[in-house]
């Protein structure tokens, strides 16, 4: 059953623009200052402090500095941001607007997940609004000095280009293929100018501290990851949707929220997340425990882990850009792997060969693709091994 009911979000009760307001009376400082307060951490996935990522880009001299969205959300598994788009983006615009006067951008653009072409048409009719409203373009909100638009600009379909370095090669016109880093986009994004990138709903929140204060944002959750967070349910559980909970909930507690009790194992943060078994359900979903950009992927008693970890590895293998040798051997060799396993023919030897590959995946591959892809398969290994090495070709 689908059960997304906005009206229920936290963004449902925060008005357009009142945050954006409270958030242009104060210096960019201020504004820093109390993203630091609220210890927002980015939506996107990896978690990191948006008030640091701020401050270092608000840092560098340049006369032109980017505010990126990023709206691919190509993880499968996550749908979150797409409700966002279609129901709060005046949220996540005023957020962008925020941003671009703490860090002093005048550019802003929105990298849309190439499947998403049909809201690109509303979303450039609520950026219309916006400019007759005063709430872009020059003299934003009659702020001397404080010039800010934002664009459309659509993506096409290649997961590797939601990471932050691919999508602005993209944006560039190149291959979307991640680069070295460092230089950060911070230092040299767009076009060689500092840039911040943030996910769809790292900006929402952030005019909702401004209307609800640092302090509500703060003590929800947990020390290292406050706040509230979407998630996008969907696999073997009664209610799939797009459901807000606070950092820090159980798996346990999720999962009677989602009629999912009877699972045998969560995959927590997409196909580049980890497996976690019911046994563990006692932990919490935070940055500093079981991380997840939002994607939960509910496992049912009746599902086959190798299948689940052929599906995964085949996504990867499609995915790869292809640039690393770790990223594009590993995947094709970790999905053989898998293949072998279904037929009997690989022997322990040969799987724990294969673990090692992957944790050399984890520590060699040049992006964030290729460091997380084989940890599906490593957590399944690992936790269900009693399904997996009774897979395993039986000693000679
Ligand atoms: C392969 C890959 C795909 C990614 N896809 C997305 C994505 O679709 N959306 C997103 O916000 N971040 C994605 N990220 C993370 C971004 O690189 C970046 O960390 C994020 O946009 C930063 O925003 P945040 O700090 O607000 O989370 C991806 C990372 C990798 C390695
Ligand atoms: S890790 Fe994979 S996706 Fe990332 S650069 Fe290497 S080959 Fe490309």
């Amino acid at each position: 059953m689908r059960t997304t009911d906005t009206s229920k979000m936290t963004f449902a009760t925060v008005e357009p623009g009142v945050g954006l307001k409270k958030a242009l009376a104060l210096s960019p400082e201020e504004i820093i200052g109390l993203i630091s307060e609220s210890g927002l951490k980015g939506r996107g996935g990896a978690g990191f402090p948006t008030d640091i990522k701020w401050k270092l880009a608000a840092g560098m001299e340049n006369p032109l500095k980017y505010v990126v969205c990023n709206a691919d959300e190509g993880e499968p598994g996550t749908f979150k941001d797409r409700v966002i788009l279609a129901n709060f983006s005046d949220l996540m615009f005023d957020g962008m607007t925020i941003a671009a006067r703490a860090i002093g951008a005048s550019k802003g653009i929105v990298y849309l997940r190439g499947e998403y072409t049909y809201l690109r048409s509303f979303l450039e009719g609520k950026l219309a609004t916006r400019r007759e409203e005063g709430l872009l373009g020059e003299r934003v909100l009659d702020l001397d000095g404080f010039d800010f638009e934002i664009e459309i600009r659509m993506g096409a379909g290649a997961y590797v280009c939601g990471e932050e370095t691919a999508l602005i090669e993209s944006l560039e016109g190149q291959r979307g293929e991640p680069r070295n880093r460092p230089p950060f986009p911070v230092n040299t994004g767009f076009m060689g100018h500092p840039t911040i990138v943030n996910n769809v709903e790292t900006f929402s929140w952030v005019p909702c501290i401004f209307t609800k204060g640092a302090k509500w944002f703060h003590d929800i959750g947990t020390e290292k990851s406050t706040g509230l967070k979407l998630f996008s349910v969907s696999g073997d559980c009664g209610k799939h949707g797009v459901f807000e909970f606070p950092m820090g909930i159980t798996l346990k507690e999720l999962l009677e929220k989602v009629d999912g009790t009877g699972a045998k194992a969560v995959q927590a943060g997409g196909a580049s997340g980890h497996c976690v078994p019911a046994s563990d359900f006692d932990r919490t979903i935070a940055f500093e425990d079981v991380p997840t950009g939002g994607s939960i992927i509910v496992i049912g008693p009746e599902r086959d882990m190798l299948k689940v970890a052929e599906n995964f590895m085949e996504f990867f293998v499609d995915e790869s850009c292809g640039q690393c040798t770790p990223c594009r051997e590993g995947n094709a060799k970790l999905l053989e792997g898998i293949e072998m396993l279904q037929q009997g023919r690989c022997s322990m030897a040969y799987l724990r060969e294969l673990c090692a590959l992957g944790e050399t995946m984890q520590l060699a591959s040049k992006c964030g693709l290729g460091q997380s892809s084989p940890n599906a398969f490593l957590s399944i290994v690992s936790n269900f091994k009693d399904e997996i090495m009774g897979r395993t070709e039986p000693a000679l």
